[in-house]
Formats: C-alpha cells, structure tokens, sequence
C-alpha cells in the first residue's frame, strides 16, 4: 500500500508543487492549509508522515507538531519534516524540540524531500505499523429526557468538536428512529442511504455499514436514521446494539442520538453504551423525568456513573437553578452548556452546525468544554500507558 502523506502549507501553490512530486513518487497526499485542519486530517486520516510548513494560519507548525506528538503520547510516531523559511539556528532547534524529526529550508530540492521522505519512512513505518492505535471504540447515548431539550444539538456538536478539535475518529448515529433531525441539521436529501440499508441487507457486516455510513464536509461519517416513519418499523431492538458494536470496531467514538421514549429499542441503546448523557432542562417535567430515568437505570443495576447530566440552556432564567435542580435530583448535574439561542437556531435553520464554522462562540465554547470532558478519560488512559 502507497504511504500517504500530509501535506500542511497554506499556500495553494506550494500545496500543487508538493502533491505533483508526491504523486509522481506514487505517495498518497492528503492537503491541510491551516493547522487546525492539519491536525484534524492528522486524526481522521491517519498518515505515515507529515510535511508541516511553519508559518500556519489558526495552529502554527510548531503547535501543531506539539499536538500530534501530544496526542501519540509515545505510542506511536508519525515523522514529521517541517518546512521552514527560516535559517536561524534557534529556530531550528524550537522545531525539533516541539517534535519535528527533520526540517528543510525553503526552497528545497524535491529530490532532497524525497530522499528525506523515504529515510524517515524506513526509519518509522514498521514501528509505527506495529503500534498503529486501535480505535478507542467508546459508544455514546445522547438521550433528551424531554422532547426539544437539545439532544440533538449537543449529539452533533460534539461529535463535530470531538472530530475537529480533539482529532477523534467519529460516527454520529441518528437512533430517533421515525422523527430523526439529522438530515435537517446537516442539510442532507432523503436520497441518502439510511440504516434501513442495513436492517433489510440479507446480513450485516462492517462492510455493509460501512457503505451506508454518509461522509459530512466536517469529518464526521453519519448513520441516518429511516427516511420516513412507516419504515422506522424494519429497525428491531437488536439491530442498534449490533450495529453500534460494528461501529465501535472502526471509531474512537460512536454517537447516538435518541428520544425520551423507555423502549426496547432505547433499553438495547443504554445496555450498549459505555455511557449515557442524558440531556435536560432546568423546569420541573424535565427534572420529573429524569428522576424516573435515574431511578429506572439504578433498576437496570448500571452504576451511578454510568448515567451522566447534561443540563441544556444552562444560563437561561426558568426560575430554577442549578443548585434548585441539584437538590431535587439528590445528585450533581455532571455537565453544562448554555443558552444561545440565536447561534442554535440560526445553525439549525442553515443546515451548518455551529461547531462547523462557528465554534469560537460561547455555545461552540462550551460544547467543546463538554468535549473535552467525555474525551478526558480516554486521553489519560492514552498518557498513562505512554508514561509506563
Ligand atoms: N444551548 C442552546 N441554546 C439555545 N437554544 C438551543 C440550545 N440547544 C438547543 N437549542 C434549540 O432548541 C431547539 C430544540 O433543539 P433540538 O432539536 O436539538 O432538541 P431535541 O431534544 O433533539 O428535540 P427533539 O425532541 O425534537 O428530538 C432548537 O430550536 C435548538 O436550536
Ligand atoms: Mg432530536
């Protein structure tokens, strides 16, 4: 198989220069030109080395090879080269040290890249192929203890920030059988394939999932849920459980979006969860509800910790607050995101989720705050095993 490399410069020129060369050599190319990007193609794309321009819009070189070597945390090593107009000394020395392996002073020779390309890959890539991370495989329920609370919202956002902030493999499942809001959400036509391609298949597979799964412009795969109610009923309750462990085969983490109703179906969802979020708001059916949820999981014999609050429209006055809602559920609500309404709906409204385009606002803020939690224990774990 080709090695695939990812290019990072923001200059569409170089980019076109570097993809010509690679390509004549037979590499793969893959083309960031900004280094959120970088890193994110870093995460989905899993290249076998990295050609990183310094001088980066949003993430520099540096920060960006900080992070990749960051998130490997000694696991693995994927080579980067830094490409740098600069000749000084110091800063060849701050490219090393942020954990490049080799740098090139613009302009280079192609026949010097290539030679560096491929002593780096003989250097790394068997290593690297043996310690090839696993995906984490963590399934994810984002159950609304209420119709309209925000599940929805806060399912795709995270798994939006998750992907692009966090460098996570994701596939979000939309598991609202009948009245499923993906396609809404994300501007997709029913023409595009559903899980009812997978339950009618003659078997299911990971191939088969696979080609059902809808690629959206922000990295994350997509499971859409039925096209029209009616045929919601061809989805049975060992379907989404069976799918979801398929799914954990292939992603870091598998979303899945579903309603407040106690069905079968929901009941397979919570057994096949590592953890349920359960999305509310701060009024009094809401916390009624829960407390019925809480209740019914405690039945189910999950342990406390499976069951995780997240309390939607945090900042919003209905007259009860956080502490109010705390002391009626007798526990702590684990996870806030605010109000903002305008940013909500008008992302709602266009198609073009608010993590996608807009996620330095305070909603984007906070939903990657939310992120950044449900990915710390799986970023500790990565750390510890490293430090071993
Ligand atoms: N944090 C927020 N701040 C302001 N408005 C929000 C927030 N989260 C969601 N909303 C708004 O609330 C409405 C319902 O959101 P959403 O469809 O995500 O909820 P849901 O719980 O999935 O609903 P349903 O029960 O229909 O599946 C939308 O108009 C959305 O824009
Ligand atoms: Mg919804």
């Amino acid at each position: 198989m080709a090695a695939k490399i990812l290019v990072v410069d923001d200059d569409p020129n170089v980019q076109r220069g570097l993809e010509y060369t690679l390509k004549q050599e037979g590499y793969d190319v893959v083309i960031a030109s900004d280094g959120a990007e970088a890193f994110r193609l870093y995460g989905s794309e899993a290249p076998d080395l990295v050609l990183l321009d310094v001088m980066l819009p949003k993430l520099d070189g540096y920060q960006v090879a900080e992070k990749i070597r960051a998130e490997e945390a000694g696991t693995r090593h994927v080579p980067i080269i830094m490409l740098t107009a600069e000749r000084e000394v110091e800063q060849k020395v701050r490219g090393l040290r942020a954990g490049a392996d080799d740098y090139l002073i613009k302009p280079f020779h192609p026949a010097e890249l290539l030679a560096r390309i491929k002593s780096l890959l003989a250097r790394f890539a068997p290593r690297g192929a043996l310690l090839a991370r696993p995906p984490l495989g963590r399934i994810l329920a984002f159950y609304g203890a209420k119709g309209g609370v925000g599940t929805t919202t806060i399912a795709i956002n995270t798994a939006i920030a998750l992907h692009r902030e966090l460098g996570r493999k994701v596939c979000l499942v939309d598991g609202n059988l009948q009245f499923g809001d993906h396609r809404v959400f994300l501007d997709l036509g029913l023409d595009r394939k559903s899980i009812v391609d997978v339950v009618t298949a003659p078997a299911m597979d990971a191939d088969l999932v696979k080609s059902t799964l809808v690629k959206h412009d922000s990295g994350i795969d997509l499971l859409l849920a039925p096209p029209t109610p009616e045929t919601a009923e061809l989805v049975h309750p060992a379907h989404l459980p069976e799918i979801a462990e398929i799914l954990a085969g292939m992603y870091d983490y598998v979303l899945i979006d579903i309603d407040k109703r106690l069905d079968d179906i929901n009941l397979g969802v919570f057994e096949a969860a590592a953890v349920v979020f359960v999305v509310m708001t701060a009024d009094l059916s809401c916390l009624k509800n829960v407390r019925l949820i809480l209740e019914t999981m405690s039945h189910l014999g999950y342990p406390p910790a499976k069951t995780q609050l997240v309390l939607n429209r945090s900042n919003a006055f209905t007259g009860i607050n956080v502490k109010n809602a705390e002391g009626a559920l007798k526990r702590t609500i684990d996870h806030q995101v605010v109000n903002e309404y305008r940013g909500a709906i008008s992302a709602l409204n266009t198609g073009a989720p608010f993590m996608f385009g807009k996620a330095d606002s305070a909603l984007g803020g906070s939903v990657l705050q939310f992120a950044r939690t449900v990915d710390k224990p799986a970023a500790s774990a990565t750390k510890a095993v490293a430090l071993r």
